[in-house]
């Protein structure tokens, strides 16, 4: 099977085994088959949401299962919050803007992330001062290994910046099938993140809505990362890196227009895009590979990429990054 249509990067990668899930009964049918065939249980299990944040290779020896559980509705309103409930094969934009249309603020800001809503918990997807985790209520798993439905509240998913037991520790045993999120009543907007700001100064919005929030995160995001719908790419490609504060006061030293954040550590978050365009790699190519002309930490597919191609450049950046800097990049997404 072909997922050339199934991966925001347009990687035309051949699976051995495929499987579309639609509802929760069609993992356990898979899970009691699996008790009887070794065959089957011993393949690899590769999980497909929107495929916009992982790397394939061109054969895969996996079962893919692409999640496709659907549905969204309101589970409950406590004092303060409204709790949403969606299933993991939704669309994470999609999703959020129906809470924006049913009047829940709060995830306004992850507007226009590509992907899907099971899959936004799992590297704790964040954009514009706001994190997943900040609204995230719960949400419910199928345990390949006990073949039953378990809960996950909010301390039980180590989230970290774009991180999750479900993306470091726990990769192949869970399969998140929905996701709750409590949504205040109390709606305050974020803008700490200086563009959002701007952007509504100048259309003087003073007291922006949610859906104003959104729509300058949509215009923001489309004036600066490919639409993969258009330009093969999976997001940023490189964890912004965090570094010593001795560390980062040597390169704002050389380097004064250095851009960073202060850590509550005393640590600090230096932008990936800033390093890698400093060491000459914005809108340069490599093969079928090119690093984004608007964002230097976006890597994009010029046509006919493999996984091989791509390392490839990663690994060039990563060096060039290395030997200027002293600071090492980690890759965001997933490479299968
Ligand atoms: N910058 C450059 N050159 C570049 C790119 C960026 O100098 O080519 C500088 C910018 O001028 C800015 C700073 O780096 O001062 C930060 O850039 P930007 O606002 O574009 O955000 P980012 O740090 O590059 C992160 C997330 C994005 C998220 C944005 C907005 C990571 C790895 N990336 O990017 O997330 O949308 O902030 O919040 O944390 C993703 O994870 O796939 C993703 C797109």
């Amino acid at each position: 099977v072909s997922l050339l249509g199934l991966n925001s990067f347009g990687i035309d990668a051949r699976a051995s085994h495929f499987l579309r899930i639609d509802d929760i009964d069609q993992l356990r049918i898979l899970w009691e088959r699996m008790q009887s065939d070794v065959a089957l249980a011993g393949l690899r299990r590769l999980l497909l949401g929107g495929g916009s944040n992982i790397i394939l290779s061109d054969q895969l020896p996996h079962l893919v299962l692409q999640m496709a559980i659907k549905g969204r509705a309101l589970l409950m309103e406590t004092a303060e919050h409204f709790i949403v409930r969606a299933g993991a094969g939704e669309n994470w934009h999609e999703f959020v803007q129906w809470t924006l249309g049913q009047a829940y603020g709060g995830l306004e800001n992850l507007s226009l992330i590509p992907g899907t809503v099971g899959a936004s918990p799992i590297q704790n997807i964040g954009a514009y001062g706001v994190e997943m985790q900040d609204c995230f209520h719960s949400l419910t798993a199928f345990d390949f290994i006990t073949g039953s439905l378990r809960t996950f509240q909010k301390q039980d998913c180590a989230f970290a910046y774009r991180d999750s037991i479900f993306k470091s520790g726990e990769q192949n045993r869970f399969v998140i099938v929905d996701v709750s999120f409590a949504l205040a009543k109390a709606w305050q907007p974020r803008l700490a993140y200086g563009d959002v700001a701007k952007f509504l100064q100048e259309r003087e919005i003073a007291e922006p809505t949610p859906h104003d929030v959104s729509q300058a995160i949509i215009a923001i995001r489309q004036s600066k990362l490919p639409d993969p719908a258009v330009i093969g790419n999976a997001g940023s490609f490189f964890k912004n890196p965090i570094v010593s504060a001795e560390l980062r006061n040597q390169i704002l030293q050389r380097y004064p227009s250095c851009v960073s954040y202060p850590q509550s550590n005393g640590d600090f978050k230096l932008a990936a895009g800033w390093l890698i365009e400093q060491c000459g790699w914005k809108g340069r190519r490599l093969k079928t590979v090119g690093v984004y002309e608007k964002q230097a930490l976006v890597l994009v597919n010029l046509g006919g990429a493999t996984g091989a191609d791509i390392r490839a450049l990663a690994e060039e950046i990563q060096a060039d990054v290395r030997k200027k800097f002293a600071v090492a990049l980690e890759v965001e997404p997933v490479f299968v």
